[in-house]
């Protein structure tokens, strides 16, 4: 008897996956960062190596309990700052076939940090120069090269001039991307709990599509988007 077996969707792909929240230090021992655990993109790691790719993960701050017991298929790097996560993944985009940025990146870091720890000094406060981080994402699509696929990730809100998915298709065109998967934070749907809503964002001609409203746990979601990816990478 034979037994057929479906040859995995991303066998011999190399896709590099930034996961986690960028931390911008001030000092030694004080950064500014955000509350992004990394549980997304492991689970969009994971995804991956379930459907046969090697894989890279970029990790950001992302808790080493998070980080323990992963399948071998995928390799860890570790970075900090926004500066670290851009030069890791720069390095890391000749061999990628597709390149997922789920990081939480910060948009500003501290314009300058002291090697020695900061004084606190009189009672009046203190005011921080804040200066605007690189695009990672940006600069990857320039630098994309033929047939690679990038991937972004958005989480927006409506308000009374636009509405969410609005925002995310401005975003789309504004980033460039191959595919962006939009999460609706509106409602109180998203931080903090397990299931998302997401629909993710493409491109037809000068049209950007939305597809279905698809709502799961990270895990769900995670293998939508890989779904998604290995159609495309398939054409
Ligand atoms: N991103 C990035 N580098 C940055 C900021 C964002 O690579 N400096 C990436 C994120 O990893 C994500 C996508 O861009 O995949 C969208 O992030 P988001 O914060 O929504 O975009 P911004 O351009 O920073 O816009 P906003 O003003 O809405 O924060
Ligand atoms: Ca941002």
């Amino acid at each position: 008897e034979r037994v057929s077996a479906e040859p995995a969707p991303l066998a011999g792909r190399h896709i590099v996956i930034s996961a986690g929240g960028t931390r911008e230090p001030l000092d030694p021992v004080r950064f500014l960062g955000n509350r992004s655990s990394g549980k997304q993109g492991i689970a969009l790691a994971r995804a991956a190596a379930a459907a046969g790719a090697r894989t890279h993960l970029v990790a950001a701050n992302v808790d080493s309990g998070l980080l323990a017991g992963l399948p071998e298929a995928i390799s860890v790097t570790e970075v900090e700052s926004t500066l670290d996560l851009q030069s890791v993944m720069q390095t890391a985009q000749p061999d990628a076939d597709a390149i997922i940025m789920s990081a939480a990146v910060a948009d500003y870091r501290p314009a300058d940090r002291t090697d020695s720890k900061m004084k606190k000094s009189g009672d009046e406060g203190m005011t921080l120069r804040l200066i605007q981080n690189p695009d990672v994402l940006v600069g990857l699509v320039g630098a994309r090269r033929r047939g690679q696929h990038i991937i972004g990730f958005a989480a927006e809100t409506g308000d009374s001039d636009h509405s969410a998915l609005d925002y995310a298709k401005a975003k789309f065109r504004r980033k460039g991307v191959d595919l962006l998967v939009f999460n609706d934070v509106s409602e109180d749907r998203a931080f903090g709990h397990d299931d998302t809503a997401v629909q993710i964002l493409s491109a037809d001609g000068d049209r950007v599509i939305a597809g279905e409203e698809f709502r799961g746990s990270k895990d769900d979601v995670s293998e939508k988007v890989i779904a998604a990816l290995a159609d495309r990478l398939e054409c």
